[in-house]
């Protein structure tokens, strides 16, 4: 099986407060479903996530009570782009059913923690793929949080033991700089954790649970005996499909 991330940067245009993009998410819906493999997939919030949250801390957990119509909005938002997902995917073929973050898992100071996995499960047992999402999610001690989706990917990971693990961004891969602000950046086609310390942690990605260093960090975890974490780009059709049919594509690939 290959866990596949859509990162609401692929799925949404990030600067319009819950643009979906359907035509860029029905592409990769299509690529995913035409590559053959079994797949599960999770995907980013984007701007139907991060524009409120981060407005409101909602990340910080309950601070203040103006916070918390913003958390119930967010909430709201994030299972409506996962409702746009999930038609998305049936209408390419791909049985799916969109499944909160909060409906199984709660938080413990910020950490995930499973609560109820029986209808997960079960779901992937008949053949629905669930697809989980960055959401808001209730913490036993801060009140509430944001789970992010490369959180999700990581707990998705240990439930289902992909062989691959597939991040689709809107960049070719990891650079040495920020390639949109720095002309000298290069592209890394394979990192380890050595390489990681090399790499600026400025980033561009304006959002709440962090920039491109978390994501990295977050595939290093997830890399395996055996278990690549890749980085694609998204936005360039056909790339997701080559990758997934095993093709060499421009990408970053972290290995343990
Ligand atoms: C964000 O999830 C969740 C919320 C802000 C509700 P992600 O951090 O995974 O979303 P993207 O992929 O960066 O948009």
């Amino acid at each position: 099986m290959i866990l596949i991330k859509l990162g609401g940067s692929v799925i949404t245009d990030k600067s319009q407060y819950k643009k979906f993009d359907r035509e860029q998410a029905s592409r990769l819906c299509r690529e995913i479903a035409e590559s053959g493999k079994p797949t599960i997939v999770v995907h980013g919030a984007g701007s139907f996530g991060h524009v409120l949250a981060k407005k409101y801390s909602i990340q910080n957990g309950l601070e203040d009570r103006e916070q918390i119509p913003a958390a119930a909005q967010v909430h709201h938002d994030a299972m409506e782009l996962g409702m746009l997902m999930t038609q998305t995917l049936i209408d390419n073929g791909i049985p799916a059913a969109s499944v909160a973050p909060g409906s199984c898992f709660v938080m413990e100071d910020g950490r995930i923690v499973p609560d109820n996995l029986e209808a997960i499960k079960a779901l992937q047992d008949v053949g629905i793929m669930p697809v989980t999402f960055g959401d808001v999610v209730m913490d036993r001690t801060r009140g509430f949080g944001i789970v992010s989706g490369d959180q999700m990917m990581e707990v998705m990971a240990d439930l289902y033991k992909p062989e691959r693990v597939v991040f689709v961004s809107d960049i070719d891969g990891l650079y040495t700089a920020n390639p949109k602000t720095d002309p000298d950046a290069e592209l890394i086609p394979e990192f380890d954790a050595g390489t990681l310390d090399d790499i600026s942690s400025e980033s561009d990605v304006d959002d709440v649970t962090g920039g491109v260093r978390n994501k990295m960090e977050a595939m290093l975890r997830m890399c395996d005996e055996g278990r690549d974490c890749v980085l694609v780009n998204g936005t360039v059709p056909g790339r997701l499909l080559a990758l997934l049919k095993g093709e060499d594509v421009t990408c970053t690939v972290a290995r343990m």
